[in-house]
């Protein structure tokens, strides 16, 4: 890992650039094939490989306007545990979109996806003057909704029947936080 990669550093995680080295090296494509890991996502319907993990870093990371995706290097360690992203960056009404993932299984549950969020919220608000946050995720996800709201993101509603998942409709659950209250929790 090279530290000019290290975007903003935390206590127990760094949120870094990434790059070519961590398509090849890391284990994030592999996550997606992961049945465990995306039992909560629709990514799981197709396979993923090392040329469609590369296409995406070109297309959606080093040509995306709208995007800020990062990988998460908890301390100490060489190779990314996961990635998160500001997705849907809209400067107009100021406000983006959240998405995390942390695909190395011995990393779950130690609290880095909940610091990981808080950092790049810090960044969303703090850095690029953003009013509001929000995301959706499946009722039945409870470690994440937990992981959320231990972020300060709040209940703002449910879409009911949203997701169709092994032949099953599930509810999604949208949450927000906004500039000032995350400011407030700090
Ligand atoms: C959702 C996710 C990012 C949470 O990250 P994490 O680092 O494991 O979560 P944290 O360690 O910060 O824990 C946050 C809270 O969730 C709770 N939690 C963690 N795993 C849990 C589980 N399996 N069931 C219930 N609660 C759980 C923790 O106990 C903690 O709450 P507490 O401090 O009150 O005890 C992680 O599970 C993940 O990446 N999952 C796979 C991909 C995914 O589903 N992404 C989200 C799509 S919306």
């Amino acid at each position: 890992m090279d530290s000019r990669d290290v975007f903003i550093q935390g206590k127990n995680v760094a949120l870094k650039a990434l790059s070519e080295d961590d398509v090849t090296n890391s284990g994030w494509y592999g996550w997606f094939n992961d049945a465990e890991t995306t039992q909560f996502m629709q990514q799981r319907y197709f396979p993923n490989t090392l040329q469609k993990q590369r296409k995406h870093f070109q297309d959606a990371i080093l040509g995306a306007a709208n995007k800020i995706q990062l990988g998460i290097l908890p301390k100490g360690e060489k190779q990314i545990a996961g990635v998160i992203s500001l997705d849907n960056i809209d400067f107009l009404n100021r406000k983006a979109d959240i998405s995390i993932l942390i695909g190395e299984r011995r990393f779950l549950g130690k609290g880095l996806g909940t610091e990981a969020i808080t950092l790049l919220l810090g960044h969303a608000f703090g850095k690029l003057s953003l009013h509001k946050v929000g995301l959706g995720v499946l009722s039945g996800h409870t470690a994440a909704i937990r992981s959320y709201e231990k972020a300060g993101f709040v209940i703002e509603g449910i879409l009911k029947d949203e997701i169709l998942l092994d032949g099953k409709y599930h509810d999604v659950t949208r949450m927000g936080i906004l500039a000032g209250d995350f400011k407030a929790s700090l």
